[in-house]
């Protein structure tokens, strides 16, 4: 079983993951830092030296390569990932595609003190923070509209994402 946890920065795919992968026992895979330890660099820094468009190569080709090397795990996804190169086509053939849905109240408070590691936000004050969420959140809502289940601000525990997953 492969699934893939996709949703906007500071959404909770990687604490989700992981919390997934334990009760699933199941092997997690967080794409950012696989391309992190491969590359032998920070995502800000890729970002910095080679470009967004690299860095986009990287991403594709990093959960290509996971994906087709292993039966069954769980990946955090990062955000942008399946807006390019039809990744979430990809990854919808591949296994099953969870939404990690989060108001954008939410993301703007946690993406407030979580941006020095995020490229695309880190020089943005608080009020531009927020317009770009709102932006960025609607262009990319189509790509992840497309994901085969999503959970919900209010159904984000354990069991209940479990049953979702099995139940649904
Ligand atoms: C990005 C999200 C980041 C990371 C990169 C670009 C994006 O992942 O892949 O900084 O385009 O939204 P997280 O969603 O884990 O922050």
């Amino acid at each position: 079983m492969k699934i893939f946890l996709i949703g906007f920065m500071g959404s909770g795919k990687t604490y989700w993951g992981r919390k997934l992968s334990e009760k699933l026992t199941l092997p997690f895979f967080d794409l950012d830092e696989q391309i992190e330890s491969n590359e032998a660099k920070t995502i800000p820094q890729i970002f910095a030296e080679e470009g967004e468009e690299y860095f986009r190569l990287l991403e594709k080709d990093t959960l290509h390569i996971i994906t087709e090397s292993h039966d069954s795990f769980i990946m955090a996804t990062g955000g942008g990932t399946p807006c390019y190169f039809k990744n979430i086509d990809f990854m919808n053939r591949a296994g099953t595609t969870v939404w990690i849905n989060t108001p954008v109240d939410l993301l703007h408070e946690r993406l407030l003190k979580e941006k020095t590691q995020r490229p695309l936000i880190k020089n943005l004050n608080d009020a531009q923070l927020k317009g770009f969420i709102i932006k960025k959140f609607s262009d990319r809502k189509i790509y992840y509209e497309q994901a085969e289940m999503v959970v919900e601000e209010n159904e984000k525990s354990i069991e209940k994402i479990v049953e979702k997953l099995f139940h649904a």
